[in-house]
């Protein structure tokens, strides 16, 4: 690999920035103004580069189509482009697909996730010294690495043990010690976040939020597992891209945070919102009140029952805490949805896939 050589100039490589969490992140980088970001995504069924439309003519945004598992295309970019930083989103992110088929979860969020940390193990290792000494590794994961809390019990901290309890926690879990491996064993300059549940625009609607408001729309059931009772920590997505774009400018190398919205709910207590800002923000709808449509539905095998998350770590330390309450959050969230109808019809109809070959010429 050829050395660094031209000063290091503020680049960033994202990768799963066709996402969720992934191209909010790189609109909010790219709003910032001081990073080119490189974006590296396979787009799987869960990756949309509608959601990047707002930065298809931004020179500052380079999109590639790849896996973070081939190696010889990490190693290419980073000669090519050199960044500064690497944040890691790429995954498998659905707990209930990795209950039914969670081959796919190991493959992309350990073996993927072995790959990436080799070829930037091997890249850091050449850049020059002062280079390297500013060179971050952000890898994003997820509160249910620390597994089920009950009602009584003390939110995660950072030192919580780990306790993952589906394929997917599991698969992450095991990312976030492969990370660590590389920091103690290498040297690599990573840091780890360990985040709740975030809702916000651009959503697969296959997760609870996204998938209340789109049935909503039309009437279907609103499933609501087992008895409603499951709480978990709700963050909106602008606020996680804040704490992000913070923690890798500021954070220190081997540090982990957690993050959160410091907002508790079972997810009845979800569901009843939404239906109730929907009955707000849909006037006309013949399927007012939207509440009529929740459907108890048979429980999600191995549920757990409550994530609960302390973020006293970031907020000492960066003063970070979340702008939006949950209440502003929804309401910015279902009028995304309303107001983006064309991404909906092109995520149920799977018509983004033929938008990626019209638009960008992939298969
Ligand atoms: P997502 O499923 O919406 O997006 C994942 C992205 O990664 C997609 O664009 C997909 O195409 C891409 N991808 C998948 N496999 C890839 C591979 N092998 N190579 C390159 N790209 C690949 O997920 P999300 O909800 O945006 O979550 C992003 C990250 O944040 C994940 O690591 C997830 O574990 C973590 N996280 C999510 C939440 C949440 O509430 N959604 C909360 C905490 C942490
Ligand atoms: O906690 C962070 C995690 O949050 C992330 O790491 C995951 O990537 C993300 O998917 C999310 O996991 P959850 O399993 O908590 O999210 P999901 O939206 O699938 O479910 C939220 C809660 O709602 C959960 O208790 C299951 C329940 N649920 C979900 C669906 C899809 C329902 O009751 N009905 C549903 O139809």
């Amino acid at each position: 690999m050829k050395p660094v050589s031209n000063g290091f100039e503020k680049k960033i490589l994202v990768t799963g920035g066709a996402g969720f969490i992934g191209s909010n992140f790189v609109l909010h980088a790219l709003a910032k103004g001081d990073n080119t970001v490189v974006n590296l995504d396979n787009l799987t069924y869960a990756g949309n580069p509608m959601s990047l439309e707002p930065a298809r003519h931004n020179p500052r945004h380079i999109f590639i189509k790849g896996d973070i598992a081939d190696r010889e295309l990490v190693r290419a970019i980073l000669e090519e482009h050199q960044p500064w930083a690497v944040v890691n989103f790429a995954a498998e992110s659905h707990v209930d697909r990795s209950i039914s088929s969670p081959e796919s979860f190991l493959t992309t969020n350990v073996l993927g996730t072995l790959h990436l940390l080799e070829q930037i193990r091997d890249y850091w290792r050449q850049i020059p010294e002062k280079a390297g000494a500013r060179f971050r590794f952000l890898h994003v994961s997820t509160d249910e690495v620390y597994g089920s809390l009950g009602h009584e019990d003390e939110p995660f901290h950072e030192k919580t043990p780990y306790d993952p309890r589906s394929p997917y926690s599991a698969s992450k879990a095991a990312s976030d010690h492969l990370v660590n491996a590389f920091r103690h064993t290498y040297g690599l300059p990573s840091i780890i976040t360990n985040c709740s549940n975030n809702y916000g625009p651009r959503q697969f609607p296959e997760k609870l939020i996204p998938l209340l408001i789109l049935n909503g729309l039309e009437g279907k059931p609103l499933p609501i597992y087992g008895n409603g009772s499951n709480v978990r920590d709700w963050l909106y997505v602008n606020d996680h891209c804040a704490a992000l774009h913070l923690l890798m400018e500021q954070a220190e190398p081997g540090e982990n945070y957690n993050l959160g919205g410091a907002c508790e709910k079972t997810n009845m207590e979800v569901a009843e919102a939404v239906c109730a800002m929907m009955d707000d923000l849909c006037l006309q709808s013949p399927y007012r009140p939207h509440k009529s449509l929740l459907t108890f539905v048979k429980d999600r095998p191995g549920h757990d029952q409550r994530y609960a998350i302390n973020i006293s770590k970031i907020n000492r330390a960066f003063g970070w805490k979340p702008k939006e309450t949950f209440e502003t959050g929804l309401e910015k969230t279902i009028k995304w949805y309303l107001e983006n109808s064309s991404w909906i019809d092109s995520v149920k109809t799977g018509k983004y896939r033929d938008w990626i070959s019209q638009h960008y010429g992939w298969k």
